[in-house]
């Protein structure tokens, strides 16, 4: 996240001018008395479902994705190289041992669309067997699988078609989708359609530190709006073919709160106005009313309708990791998006641990009246020595939010092992397992322990 407001300081300084009659009222930063609070008072529904994700490019790598978009950008950037990274799609067995090992009852993992169709219209069988063998393991170890259909990367040939960048592409994403639920459909219930398109969108067309690499605020905002008509059709599609009734699917969207550091800073209030205006509101605002809004004062201005958003999800994906303090400097280039209160704990991304997030952020998109299943959430934390904190103040902030009615069904960890943190390479250590990339072997590491305990106590 660092200093990504100097790519466009000019645009988000125009924002000042807009927003400055805007009010926060509805993006508070709330804060819990950790130390009045005991976080094992937990509890969760015996059906909940417990599980840990991944996704293929993260923990296969360049090397087995070699059409990707990713593979492509890694070439040209050279400056974090996938390889093989954990090299799972060689290593299938050792992934599902390692859930079973956790106890968790599900695995989310993402269907790595340039290795099923690496030349257009040309899908690869052997690929399709792969997941489908794979899916069948996991259910033989009782291990419900969740697949995402789109978890940053796709194939370079359809980058080269500007990918979400056109409407009509749409077309190659829904063909490729419905050929996976043709395929899939009998043994997977659970669906989720695109990871985080506003994540996709911010660091591909905003920050442009993921392919393609752009900074235009304009395109930014048709490539979301694009995405989420791509879940609209999707949806609709899958429900017309057989076992489509009975899927569940889904979009997953990461709630990243902006709070200004200086509560009474107007500069850095109107800021976050606009951030979370398109990064969360945009989003939760489509699926609620049909209606997408997203405005970057001078920059960008869309304002179009899908009226069959409001009955597309079966349920909200939520990933949630911590919210952006947003201090400013001083100097119109720089706002520091690194902002730590003392009472703060860091983790190793620059963003510091906030479970009352987790509670605020269920919240926003209960909205939506639909199941909550939270998606992806967990900490880079090289030493492990803040692990364990984190999962007991994420569990109580979860247990809260369901003892206080939100309909939250599920919890995935993320991740099951350390793997390619995209732009952030492999500096960040989110598994569950810490993932020797030389010999390829995981260890489990102690923090773990925390949550395979929860998932143990609270599994039917
Ligand atoms: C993404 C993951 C990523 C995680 C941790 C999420 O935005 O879906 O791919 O590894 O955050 O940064």
């Amino acid at each position: 996240m660092k200093n990504y407001f100097k790519i466009a300081h000019w645009g988000l300084v125009a924002s000042f001018l807009w927003a400055a009659a805007g009010s926060l009222a509805h993006y508070e930063e709330i804060r819990w008395d950790w130390a009045t609070i005991d976080t094992q008072q937990l509890s969760f529904p015996s059906n909940f479902l417990w599980g840990v994700g991944v996704s293929e490019y993260q923990i296969s790598g360049a090397k087995n994705c070699p059409d990707s978009n990713w593979a492509t950008w890694e070439k040209k950037q050279k400056t974090h190289l996938s390889g093989n990274a954990c090299d799972s799609w060689n290593k299938r067995d050792q992934m599902v041992d390692c859930v079973q090992q956790i106890g968790a009852k599900s695995l989310r993992l993402s269907l790595e669309w340039s290795i099923i169709e690496p030349v257009e219209g040309e899908f690869d069988n052997t690929a399709i067997e792969h997941y489908k063998d794979l899916c069948g393991t996991l259910l033989a170890q009782g291990i419900t699988p969740v697949l995402t259909l789109h978890h940053f990367t796709h194939p370079e040939w359809f980058e080269k078609k500007q990918a979400f960048e056109k409407r009509e592409n749409t077309f190659y994403f829904v063909r490729f989708c419905t050929t996976m639920f043709k395929a899939l459909g009998d043994k997977v219930h659970m669906w989720c359609t695109i990871n985080e398109p506003t994540v996709y969108m911010l660091q591909g067309y905003m920050r442009g530190v993921y392919p393609p690499g752009k900074c235009n605020m304009g395109l930014a905002g048709k490539v979301l709006k694009n995405l989420l008509d791509a879940h609209v059709q999707v949806y609709k599609k899958i429900k017309q073919l057989p076992h489509g009734d009975a899927a569940q699917i889904g979009i997953v969207h990461n709630v990243l709160q902006f709070h200004p550091y200086d509560k009474n800073g107007r500069l850095e209030n109107m800021i976050c106005k606009v951030m979370n205006n398109i990064m969360n509101d945009s989003v939760i605002n489509f699926f609620k009313k049909g209606k997408f809004k997203f405005r970057i004062p001078l920059l960008a201005n869309l304002a179009e309708k899908n009226i069959d958003a409001i009955d597309s999800l079966d349920f909200i994906g939520l990933n949630y990791y911590s919210h952006v303090l947003l201090q400013y400097n001083g100097t119109w280039s720089n706002f520091i998006a690194e902002g730590y209160r003392d009472c703060d704990i860091k983790t190793d991304m620059p963003y510091p641990v906030y479970a009352e997030g987790m509670y605020d952020a269920i919240e926003r998109v209960s909205v939506l009246n639909t199941p909550i299943y939270i998606t992806e959430n967990g900490i880079a934390d090289k030493n492990d020595d803040r692990r364990e904190l984190f999962i007991n103040r994420y569990m109580y902030a979860l247990s809260q939010a369901i003892a206080d009615g939100y309909d939250v069904r599920g919890y995935f960890y993320w991740s099951l092992f350390d793997n390619f943190e995209w732009d952030m390479g492999y500096t960040q250590k989110f598994g569950l397992y810490d993932f020797n990339f030389d010999t390829h072997t995981p260890t489990l590491r102690p923090g773990a322990a925390a949550f395979s305990a929860v998932v143990k106590k609270f599994s039917a």
